[in-house]
């Protein structure tokens, strides 16, 4: 990693200070008298020189001009949430893109002043159906060479940084996905290198889930990311994406060991990113209001455990409101009560939660990095 692409990406962080004071606006209605209440997320993230983000999927992003200026004005950071997969990018196994709404998504935050992070380029899922018949031993690395370098080509100078590889280590073995049967595990060596290749400005992030509570996955990804190292793969970052839900984080997040981690990670010469974080209350009972408490709980304590880390220089929320989380259209995340789920700093109506009350202390409480 160079000086100049870290000092570049730090002063993209401190970038949003300025702009965001007295930004708020009238849909963003914070806590009244919290710490923070009265300045942006990406203020208050840049304090620490950190760069705050939200990735949104696009449909709401055109059809919420309420929630898109919500996005707008608290994130310096965008990840457009879907329109950069396989499944929407290629829906035919022929050469041709359909990158309308991709382009849409990075215009609409290019043109709010957003950086724009790019995702993905291999997943077990969401990839179009027509791999099963079409992607071959002999075919797959020059399907999966040219979709990169015609991706990352078309969005040089606009897309900063990429989730090149997304979920594949579990604790004992790579995740299934149709790149490691068809290439093996060197398949992400290849989609870094061909990423670099195309965008040498780019950084290229290692996007990971399920680390914040699993020693082994930590384990088995620090592993992965000594061997891309050793063998010069370009890979910059580790995203740790904390799809977080209360049950789980209250039985096994171990702040000490999680921190250990992420300074092991900082000692490779990585930068790390919170990359998607949410919580989820599905299986936490009450009203409302004692939910957004304890969602709110594993916002300080993931927060402040991560903040201290001098490595972690973003924190991306995957939405920002809770009216239009993914969560809730995903039944293995049903409550039982049937009531919807509040996993979000902000609520339906837009309200500051308390969650966004403690995303901002976390913010001012970070020590400097
Ligand atoms: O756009 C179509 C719409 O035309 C159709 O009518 C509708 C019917 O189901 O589906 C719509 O597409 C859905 C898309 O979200 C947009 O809403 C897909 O079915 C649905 O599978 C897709 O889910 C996304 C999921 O990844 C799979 O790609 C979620 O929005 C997105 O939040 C989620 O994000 C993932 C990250 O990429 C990786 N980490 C985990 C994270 C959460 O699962």
């Amino acid at each position: 990693m160079t000086l100049t692409r870290r000092s570049l990406l730090r002063a993209a962080a401190l970038g949003g200070a300025g702009l965001a004071v007295g930004a708020r606006t009238a849909a963003a209605r914070p806590l009244v008298g919290a710490p923070g209440a009265d300045q942006t997320l990406r203020a208050l993230a840049a304090r620490s020189g950190r760069a705050f983000g939200v990735s949104a999927q696009l449909g709401p992003m055109l059809s919420d001009p309420a929630y898109a200026t919500l996005v707008t004005t608290q994130a310096r950071v965008f990840t457009p949430q879907n329109e950069l997969k396989w499944v929407a990018l290629r829906p035919t196994p022929t050469e041709h893109y359909s990158f309308g709404a991709a382009d849409t998504a990075v215009r609409v935050a290019r043109d709010a002043g957003l950086a724009v992070r790019g995702h993905c380029f291999t997943w077990a899922n969401s990839n179009p159906s027509w791999f099963k018949d079409n992607l071959t031993r002999s075919n797959a690395a020059r399907v999966l060479t040219d979709h990169i370098t015609t991706v990352t080509t078309r969005y040089r100078g606009q897309i900063a940084s990429w989730d090149v590889v997304n979920e594949a280590y579990g604790p004992v073995a790579m995740t299934p996905t149709p790149w490691l049967a068809l290439l093996g595990p060197r398949y992400v060596d290849l989609a870094f290198r061909a990423t670099r290749e195309a965008d040498p400005s780019a950084q290229l992030v290692l996007n990971e889930h399920q680390l914040e509570c699993s020693p082994a996955r930590q384990r088995a990804v620090l592993r992965a990311l000594e061997g891309l190292l050793d063998r010069g793969v370009p890979v910059h970052a580790l995203g740790t994406q904390a799809h977080l839900s209360v049950r789980q984080f209250e039985r096994h997040f171990n702040p000490r060991g999680y921190r250990a981690f992420l300074r092991e990670v900082g000692d490779l010469g990585l930068d790390v990113l919170v990359t998607e974080l949410d919580v989820t209350d599905h299986d936490v009972a009450g009203s409302p209001a004692h939910r957004d408490r304890a969602v709110a709980r594993v916002y300080r304590t993931f927060l402040d455990t991560a903040l201290a880390e001098p490595a972690v220089t973003q924190v991306i929320t995957w939405d920002l409101a809770d009216k239009h989380s993914w969560l809730r259209h995903d039944p293995r995340f049903e409550r039982e009560d049937g009531e919807p789920l509040r996993p979000l700093p902000y609520d339906d109506a837009f309200t500051a939660k308390s969650a966004r009350h403690e995303m901002a202390a976390a913010f001012l409480r970070a020590p400097r990095r």
